[in-house]
């Protein structure tokens, strides 16, 4: 019997969501299209997201290239150190992860070298899964994809393996925009790409797939957040690091377990928060959703703490959708260093603060007979040095090239107390980072019901995707009863009133009514509009419910308000009209 996830692709290829990628060429893994319903309901889940992070949160959203010079990727870390181990098999040549080989035989395999994993290959007499083959050595393969960029592969670029890094290049502008004030965040949706060693999960695991990613600057003596008394209350499935060693999730309030340190700080409860508010509303069912801690040997080289939200999938298990990093200063201090620019935020102080310092006072009495004409210059870069760093009896300094030696003497050592007004500061990084694609899958798979429905006149089951009314893809349906002239001249004329006002309808009159009502409950029409024999006489049509199939009256001449309140301002059926 086919399973759910079997059961999904089947419906998703056939009504227009998935498809293979180049399927006319015998496909590729790790390629899928979006179909026009698939795009739609993806853009309609960026939308979501958008309204949740750009216009809500107010952290714009920018479009950087998705092809990246190198020195980008060196700074990132991505050239030096993002690989996945991969062994071949030395008789047929396929490829495989080395760590996913192991996985049943040893603890933690990601956090193994190349040669303790052949060492593991080798010990157990692990064959290629294929063709039983014997494995070649491990090595470390760099998932970025690289290509040259101009004529004459002079200059190396890689396609993105993330969209974070256009906003840690950009900080300097981003921090202009922001008029030089922390906290502030900028967003980007946009394709990703990692040449994956062997996909084989589907839609799970893509070579290219879309990323909805924020950046957030923040002072790093201050993760605090405005908004989390708000959030505070919300219990989510927490899995910690603790939780994992007993096996077992817990459910908690966010703000219990930013007291009992689970989570680091309130900034990444709040971050927590928003990505479980944005996932149940566009569609996941908040029981298959939990919160998981990366174990300390997980997390990514520039992590603090790190929490993933993962979907449970029938087939796949738990499956990471969100990484919610606390990236600390990594990246601007890495792309600092790189591109030898300083990359702070001068950071005033509520009130100035007095500071003791301990300054150089060159002693012109003896400087100016010994260096005459270069004494002012000799004593301005005296003064430019810090007293700690005098340690010898002699200073050396350099003036036009040369080297000049001074004794101690010529100098005299004072303190001063200064007001102090700011500091520069590196901002650290909380970034909650999201899997368009995965979370796309999951919505169809957690919307997807088989069950007996009592509509008259029809088959007993019925497939329907109960799709969040502001996530489907289509949003109305519009059929005539019958496919006559009089009921199909009032029908358009609701779809053309429905396409004004933004609504995305679709006209449908071929076949039973019944029938009809089974197309759009399978690709998750919320409301289905019927223009009937009544409507000829008072100017009313139903509206049909999807999900309860009950049926109001309504006016004509409100529909197109009446429908747009039911989608986008989650007015209840119950409200939309007479029940008929
Ligand atoms: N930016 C985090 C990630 O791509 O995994």
């Amino acid at each position: 019997m086919a399973d759910k996830y079997e059961k999904v692709i089947e419906l998703a290829k056939r009504r227009g969501f998935l498809w293979n990628s180049f399927e006319l060429y015998g496909g590729t893994a790790g390629f899928y299209d979006y179909g026009p319903l698939g795009a739609m309901l993806k853009r309609r889940v960026e939308n979501i997201w958008r309204d949740i992070f750009v216009i809500n949160e107010g952290y714009y959203e920018i479009e950087a290239p998705t092809i990246g010079i190198e020195d980008v990727f060196i700074a990132s870390g991505h050239v030096g150190g993002f690989s996945d181990p991969l062994t071949e098999c030395q008789k047929c040549n396929e490829a495989f992860r080395a760590d996913h080989l192991v996985q049943d035989i040893v603890n933690n395999p990601d956090t193994m070298s190349a040669d303790q994993l052949t060492e593991v290959i080798s010990r157990n007499n692990i064959k290629c899964p294929e063709c039983g083959g014997r494995l070649g050595n491990v090595y470390e393969f760099n998932l970025m994809f690289k290509t040259s960029i101009g004529p004459g592969s002079k200059r190396t670029g890689y396609l993105r393996p993330e969209t974070a890094q256009g906003m840690f290049v950009d900080f300097p502008r981003l921090l202009k925009f922001y008029r030089d004030h922390l906290p502030f965040g900028a967003t980007q949706i946009g394709k990703a790409y990692r040449n994956e060693i062997s996909p084989r999960q589907g839609v799970i695991r893509l070579r290219e797939f879309t990323q909805a990613e924020a950046e957030i600057f923040i002072d790093p003596r201050d993760k605090t957040h405005p908004g989390f008394r708000e959030i505070c209350d919300i219990v989510l499935n927490f899995y910690s690091r603790e939780d994992q060693t007993r096996g077992s999730i817990q459910k908690m309030k966010i703000k219990d377990a930013v007291d009992k340190s689970i989570i680091a700080h309130e900034f990444l409860g709040y971050c927590l928060a928003l990505t479980y508010q944005f996932l149940v509303r566009v569609g996941i069912a908040p029981e298959k959703l939990r919160f998981r801690q990366h174990m300390k040997d997980e997390m990514a080289h520039y992590a603090a703490d790190c929490w993933d939200a993962e979907i449970l999938s029938e087939r796949f298990g738990w499956v990471e959708v969100v990484g919610i990093a606390d990236r600390t200063d990594y990246d601007l201090k890495a792309h600092a260093k790189q591109s030898k620019t300083e990359l702070t935020v001068y950071v005033p102080y509520d009130a100035p603060r007095k500071v003791e310092r301990s300054v150089i006072k060159p002693n012109m009495g003896i400087l100016g007979p010994r260096f005459k004409g270069k004494a002012g210059r000799i004593a301005d870069v005296l003064r430019s040095l810090k007293p700690e760093e005098i340690l010898g009896d002699t200073i050396e300094i350099t003036l036009d090239g040369e080297k000049i030696e001074i004794e101690k003497g010529a100098v005299a050592f004072e303190s001063s107390v200064e007001e102090v007004h700011g500091e520069n500061i590196i901002p650290h990084v909380i970034e909650p980072s999201f899997g368009i694609d995965r979370i796309t899958y999951s919505l169809l798979e957690h919307s997807y019901f088989e069950e007996e429905a009592a509509e008259e006149g029809e088959d007993r089951m019925r497939i329907v995707l109960r799709l969040p009314p502001e996530a489907a893809p289509v949003q109305a349906a519009v059929l005539p009863l019958l496919a006559r002239e009089e009921l199909i001249k009032p029908a358009e004329e609701i779809i053309r009133k429905l396409r004004k006002a933004g609504i995305l309808a679709a006209y449908d009159d071929s076949g039973t009514i019944g029938r009809r009502y089974r197309r759009n409950d399978e690709i998750g029409t919320p409301y289905s509009i019927t223009v009937d024999y009544q409507t000829l006489e008072d100017s009313t049509v139903t509206i049909r419910d999807r999900d309860s199939m009950k049926q109001v009256r309504v006016s004509i001449s409100d529909i197109a308000d009446n429908i747009h309140d039911l989608v986008c301002s989650g007015k209840s059926f119950e409200d939309a009209g007479r029940k008929v």
